[in-house]
């Protein structure tokens, strides 16, 4: 996987440039720190950042597309296009890239909303997602600082801040989401 870092490095400089792709070079790097600090597979976790966001600043049309490849898209996220570049961007790796790792397709698939259950690497996906160097939004310190204390500390500041906006906007809430939250929530007991 790693022998293909060049060409993934180049399409995602042609599918993305400027700040989106230096986020993905962040995400990248974040994940490949996560990874190392928690165990899980560095090199996974470094594709999975730079190729997370794959289909942003593909036209909805083509999102919507590759995204329903899948026939688990809750209707919730059929219904907000912001969410579709995480759904879309899985196939699109599966299907064009020809990546067949389910590990690093549902990493990618679930960047955005989270889910219950997440393995290390989603989670690593996930959270490297928040704290990407070029992040600056209230509470990122917190976020950064949980990140490499317990991941899933961070998980549920993560899950809570997206709750909280989507609350604060009065938009609907993705139950993916929810169970994510729900299933840090019982770890800590609170
Ligand atoms: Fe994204
Ligand atoms: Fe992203």
């Amino acid at each position: 996987m790693i022998n293909r870092k060049d060409e993934f490095l180049e399409i995602m400089k042609s599918k993305l440039q400027g700040r989106r792709f230096i986020h993905s070079l962040n995400v990248a790097a974040a994940a490949k720190k996560l990874a190392k600090r928690y165990g899980a597979d560095v090199e996974k976790a470094y594709i999975c950042g730079l190729l997370h966001d794959i289909m942003k600043n593909s036209p909805y049309a083509e999102q919507y597309e590759y995204m329903m490849q899948f026939s688990d898209i809750p209707e919730v996220v059929i219904e907000i296009n912001k969410l579709w570049h995480a759904p879309a961007g899985a196939a699109f790796v599966r299907d064009v890239l020809g990546i067949d790792d389910p590990e690093m397709i549902s990493a990618i698939k679930y960047h955005t909303t989270g889910k219950a259950n997440m393995t290390l690497l989603e989670k690593v996906i996930y959270i490297a997602d928040f704290i990407s160097e070029e992040r600056e939004y209230p509470g990122v310190d917190e976020v950064r600082k949980a990140a490499f204390e317990d991941i899933d500390k961070a998980v549920l500041i993560g899950t809570r801040f997206t709750l909280e906006e989507l609350l604060d906007q009065n938009r609907e809430i993705n139950q993916d989401t929810i169970d994510a939250y729900n299933e840090v929530c019982r770890k800590f007991n609170y």
